[in-house]
């Protein structure tokens, strides 16, 4: 099948929108993408004819409801290319994924004298936790350092391993530079020294396709949010010898087998173990349309339409005086920038007032803002229903801005 934009843009009903008066060019994909009907549609359909509680309920409703929350754990772990659907737990998004590791697998692992080894590139969630878990337990952060080009020093990471480290975290694709880092050279180099991988994959589910058994790594998490469905749910896929070995996180209701004032509490098995409470199902089967969109149009074709259009953006925004590009020339997804010495809030105001929509401020990346010695950046992301005529009128945007503000 070949790739429509015009088709494509025609699913996503916000893009036909105005804003002060032109119409929108949303280039703020890589913070949270637009839905396309398809996954509006199912949410709504869910909560308008299927709606019941899932698990306990013998009743129909119900019994439906687990069944469709069951399927899309089926979906996912084909879309990760996962061993079994077993391997696949339901989270709030890539924040809370990673949370559940550092505070599960972390707890029980990581102790004094060990250490975790993550990049100077990663956001925010995949910093904090780990920041966190050091701290109670008295393990040590290391960072892999950028060169200015934003890529990682390869040559400094073998050094930072050691028969203590317990944990490779990193980012699959950087979401401030584009950076895609070779995952899966890193991961069997942390295998090689017994420590555990986890990828953030946030910001690389949308633009190709992933194979966790490929890669190889332990633990990989996405936000369906960015993947065109529906906020405040993800998944953490987790192999499955460690994830059956992982202690539960939060208690309540669903995770437990049984609870006994005077006996204590038994575990469910895993992934159910770790999805304590109600889960969030309308947005687990709106996951599940956005996993059969993205199908529908073929990650392969997606990639390829991305690409050239990255391609064209790299060249029209070179054409852009003052224009501080930050990131590798060969990147996924986004374009970092600044113009001249403007604040990257002043430059972001201006576009708004174009109709364009980029995002502005320090990524949640400060440590990467940092490395640059700047405070924030803008930046721009790309996505499969963006347009050469967007890149367009964001570039004109630009060069007026520089004209207006020097
Ligand atoms: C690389 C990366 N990791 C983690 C996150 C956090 O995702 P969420 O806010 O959906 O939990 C983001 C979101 O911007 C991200 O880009």
């Amino acid at each position: 099948m070949t790739f429509s934009i015009d088709r494509v843009r025609a699913d996503f009903p916000v893009l036909t929108r105005e804003v002060h008066g032109q119409p929108l060019v949303y280039l703020d994909s890589a913070a949270s993408a637009q839905k396309p009907n398809a996954v509006i549609d199912a949410e709504a359909e869910f909560y308008r004819h299927g709606y019941a509680a899932v698990h306990r309920g013998i009743h129909t409703l119900s019994a439906e409801a687990t069944a469709r929350m069951e399927q899309v754990r089926q979906q996912a772990s084909a879309f990760l290319h996962a061993r079994s659907a077993e391997e696949m737990v339901f989270v709030r998004g890539t924040t809370e994924g990673i949370n559940l590791v550092a505070n599960s697998w972390g707890t029980r692992n990581v102790g004094k004298g060990d250490n975790i080894i993550i990049s100077q590139m990663e956001h925010h969630a995949n910093i904090v936790p780990w920041q966190m878990l050091c701290t109670r337990t008295g393990a040590e952060l290391r960072v892999i350092p950028l060169n200015p080009d934003g890529t990682l020093q390869h040559d400094k990471v073998p050094g930072l391993f050691d028969s203590n480290t317990r944990l490779l975290a990193i980012t699959q694709v950087s979401n401030v530079l584009g950076t895609e880092n070779p995952v899966k050279a890193l991961a069997a180099l942390a295998h090689q020294h017994g420590a555990k991988v986890l990828v953030d994959g946030a910001q690389a589910v949308m633009h190709h396709a992933v194979d966790v058994q490929d890669l190889d790594c332990d633990f990989y998490v996405f936000s369906a949010h960015k993947l065109y469905g529906p906020t405040g749910i993800g998944v953490l896929y987790v192999k499955e010898a460690i994830l059956q070995d992982m202690p539960p996180w939060e208690g309540g209701g669903s995770m437990i087998a049984t609870v006994s004032l005077t006996e204590g509490t038994t575990w469910a098995k895993a992934p159910w173990r770790f999805e304590a409470g109600t889960p969030n199902t309308g947005g687990i089967i709106a996951l599940g349309a956005a996993l059969d969109y993205i199908a529908s149009l073929g990650l392969d074709q997606i990639a390829e339409y991305e690409q050239t259009l990255m391609h064209y953006a790299l060249a029209e925004l070179a054409t852009v005086p003052d224009l501080t590009l930050y990131g590798p020339e060969k990147r996924l997804g986004v374009v970092a920038f600044n113009l001249g010495k403007h604040h990257a809030y002043d430059v972001g105001s201006f576009l708004d007032n174009y109709g364009i929509a980029v995002r502005t401020g320090h990524h949640c990346a400060m440590p990467l803002m940092a490395f640059y010695q700047v405070p924030a950046m803008c930046r721009a992301s790309l996505a499969m229903y963006n347009t050469t005529e967007e890149v367009d009128r964001l570039v004109a945007g630009l060069k007026r801005i520089h004209r207006l503000l020097g």
